[in-house]
């Protein structure tokens, strides 16, 4: 389980996260929602030890993963997609997959066969250049690389925006495929309140750069998420 306790993260002087807590538990997807510049990628950046944050505690499984940095944050199991996927458009589709491996000993570096069952679509293109594919398939992509390291938190930034409906599907198979192995943590970000919907169990609401709402899929429906989007 991840645990976010009273994070704040400041922008030079600016201050951008206020407070912010959260659970993130194991077999279940987070979602975190909010309007655009609330915040989200921010937060994303601050897990994944890509920007510092001034104050709070973030846990994994019980231990203390203040302040480490992008590569620690990696190997103590926290993979992140960043928004707008950030695929190398050079490097063919298993060069792509194998920059996942960096931060893993030599021994572990193999792609596992479970990301090529889960988006069978990179088996066929692996020889073709990652700028080549469809942002669907660079979403995929982007999402395979993540899954390399076998992390315990897979941190998603709008995994939807941007995208062909047809993919977007296949995209929430491939969640609730991970979420139901029930062995990592899964936090989405997400502004595509259907899709965000149907891949929730619950939902963190922010508002300003704070927590403002939580919400469990079970005890609302989705007219409450878009009420709760616009107050
Ligand atoms: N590198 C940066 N330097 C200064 N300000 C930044 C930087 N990155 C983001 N900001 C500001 O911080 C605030 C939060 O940005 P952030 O990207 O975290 O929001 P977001 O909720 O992810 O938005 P979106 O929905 O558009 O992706 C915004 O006001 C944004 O302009
Ligand atoms: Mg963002």
């Amino acid at each position: 389980m991840l645990e976010v306790n009273k994070v704040s993260l400041k922008y030079g002087q600016s201050p951008i996260l206020h407070d912010v807590s959260f659970t993130a538990p194991v077999g279940q997807v987070t979602t975190i929602m909010g309007t655009n510049g609330v915040g989200k990628t921010s937060l994303l950046r601050a897990l994944s030890g890509r920007h510092p944050y001034t104050t709070g505690d973030i846990t994994l499984d019980g231990e203390a993963l203040n302040h480490v940095s992008a590569v620690q944050a990696a190997r103590k199991g926290i993979a992140y997609v960043p928004q707008g996927r950030e695929v190398f458009p050079m490097m063919s589709v298993a060069e792509n997959l194998e920059t996942g491996f960096a931060c893993l000993p030599k021994g572990d570096r193999s792609v596992p066969d479970r990301v090529f069952d889960l988006f069978p679509v990179l088996l066929e293109m692996k020889d073709r250049r990652g700028g080549d594919l469809s942002g669907g398939q660079q979403q995929q992509l982007a999402i395979a690389r993540a899954l390399i390291t076998g992390p315990k938190v897979l941190l998603l930034d709008e995994p939807t925006e941007g995208i062909q409906p047809n993919v977007i599907q296949q995209i929430g198979r491939a969640i609730a495929q991970l979420r139901d192995r029930g062995d990592m943590a899964i936090v989405l970000v997400e502004q595509n309140v259907d899709f965000a919907f149907r891949a929730a169990d619950h939902f963190v609401m922010m508002k300003r750069g704070e927590v403002w709402r939580k919400m469990q899929k079970d005890k609302c429906t989705r007219q409450d998420i878009i009420d709760s989007l616009a107050l």
